[in-house]
């Protein structure tokens, strides 16, 4: 049900994305002697910066996926993004290479309509209700039987691009021309969603191992245009709360199968836990992991994925975690004010070490741990204004 483990060690490990995330699972993998090769569409990505080896490939082509993987003959393959050419892995999972968490997994999360039609139609969980559409006449349709306000999204995006809320059905067609501009793949289909007044969201860290389905403490947190801003861990919930968003965590990873950590993102609303979606790999908001327990994510996700046990996951203390993001767009910067920034007590920070800044981008985030979960938030939040991108050609 785990899959079967690896026989002996693996000894390459090939991860599909080289950002932020993959950067701290290729220095755990290596921490266990594994041989690391880092992939993405950019030169000198984070990942790439720690990783034996590296190529610069467009991730969504097939053909070129194949020629590296057969190239390498990686002992895992191992995806750290959405937008990579999924029906190839489910192609060489056939042929005998081992995907995390499988190749399915992959596949259905690559766009929102293969994992909400699993959750919703096929698992019975509680979602949004939801709609398609892949024309502004669709789209209108599909709102009118929603209602407003609601959510509309491509259905591959990440990091809340192309996503707009839509609050009267005048909204509908400049919701549909963002759609189009921030979605991914040349894909014109969009899912719109019932607006959820939830009270807070969560961030559940679901990890199946050898050692069968273990569940993290549940990670608050906050969006800002459907992307992440500050996270902390543990988020109170009531016991209740608790035992529904495990029952769902478990229903979407026992689905999805295979090893290594999800990340399960829920609406915690008044009367009822919501499922959103699921990334069957570490998560940003996780990041505060690296502050707060005893294994990260990452290390986690790496154990996991080599088949090792993971008997206890420790929350040594509370921590939260706030992101820096650019500005403006440019290649030549530093991230200054690290001095200011270490000053805050109990505080840390990841430079992710990203070649080139753009609008939005996350290039930083501050770890911080007390003893108390709101303080330690106030904390990530100052050691994180302390830091700032200096342009070197403004
Ligand atoms: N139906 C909804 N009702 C209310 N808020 C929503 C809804 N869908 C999304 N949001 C808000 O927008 C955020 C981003 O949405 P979602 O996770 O679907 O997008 P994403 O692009 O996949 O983001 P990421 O890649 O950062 O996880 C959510 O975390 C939530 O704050
Ligand atoms: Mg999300």
């Amino acid at each position: 049900m785990y899959g079967a483990p690896l026989s002996g060690q693996a000894k390459k490990m090939m991860l599909l994305g080289s950002g932020e995330l993959g950067k701290e699972v290729v220095i755990e993998a290596q921490r266990l002697g594994v041989e690391t090769i880092a992939v993405d569409r950019y030169a000198s990505a984070p990942a790439m910066q720690v990783a034996h080896r590296s190529y610069v490939i467009p991730m969504l082509d097939g053909e070129e996926l194949r020629r590296i993987i057969e190239q390498e003959r990686p002992d895992l393959i191992v995806p750290e993004i959405e937008a990579i050419a999924t029906q190839t892995l489910v192609e060489l999972e056939r042929e005998g290479y081992r995907v995390v968490p499988t190749a399915n997994a992959a596949r259905l999360t690559m766009d929102r309509e293969g994992i909400r039609r699993l959750a919703s139609e096929t698992l019975g969980l509680p979602t949004a209700k939801f709609a398609f559409a892949d024309s502004l006449e669709e789209l209108k349709t599909a709102v009118a039987e929603i209602g407003t306000p609601c959510v509309i999204k491509p259905i591959m995006s990440s990091s809340g691009k192309g996503q707009s809320v839509c609050r009267t059905p005048d909204d509908v067609e400049t919701s549909w021309n963002y759609a189009m501009e921030g979605g991914r793949a040349k894909k014109t289909r969009v899912i719109v969603e019932e607006f959820i007044r939830f009270d807070s969201e969560i961030t559940l860290l679901t990890v199946r191992s050898v050692s069968g389905t273990t569940y993290c403490a549940p990670i608050g947190h906050i969006q800002k245009d459907g992307d992440y801003i500050e996270s902390w861990q543990p988020h109170e919930m009531s016991e209740e709360q608790i035992r529904e968003a495990e029952r769902i965590a478990g229903a979407i990873t026992d689905a999805l199968g295979g090893t290594g950590i999800y990340g399960v993102e829920l609406f915690l609303a008044p009367d009822k836990v919501y499922f959103s979606e699921v990334s069957p790999r570490p998560h940003d908001t996780g990041m505060v992991t690296m502050a707060t327990q005893d294994l990260s994510e990452f290390a986690l996700h790496v154990r996991a994925i080599l088949g090792f046990p993971i008997p206890t996951i420790r929350l040594l203390t509370p921590g939260a975690s706030y992101t820096l993001k650019a500005d403006r767009e440019s290649e030549s910067f530093r991230i200054g004010g690290l001095e200011e920034a270490l000053s805050v007590p109990n505080s840390q920070v990841r430079v992710f070490g990203k070649p080139e800044t753009k609008i939005g981008r996350r290039m930083a985030v501050a770890l911080s741990s007390s003893d108390d979960v709101g303080q330690a938030r106030r904390q990530a939040k100052e050691a994180a204004s302390c830091l700032r991108i200096e342009y070197g050609d403004q």
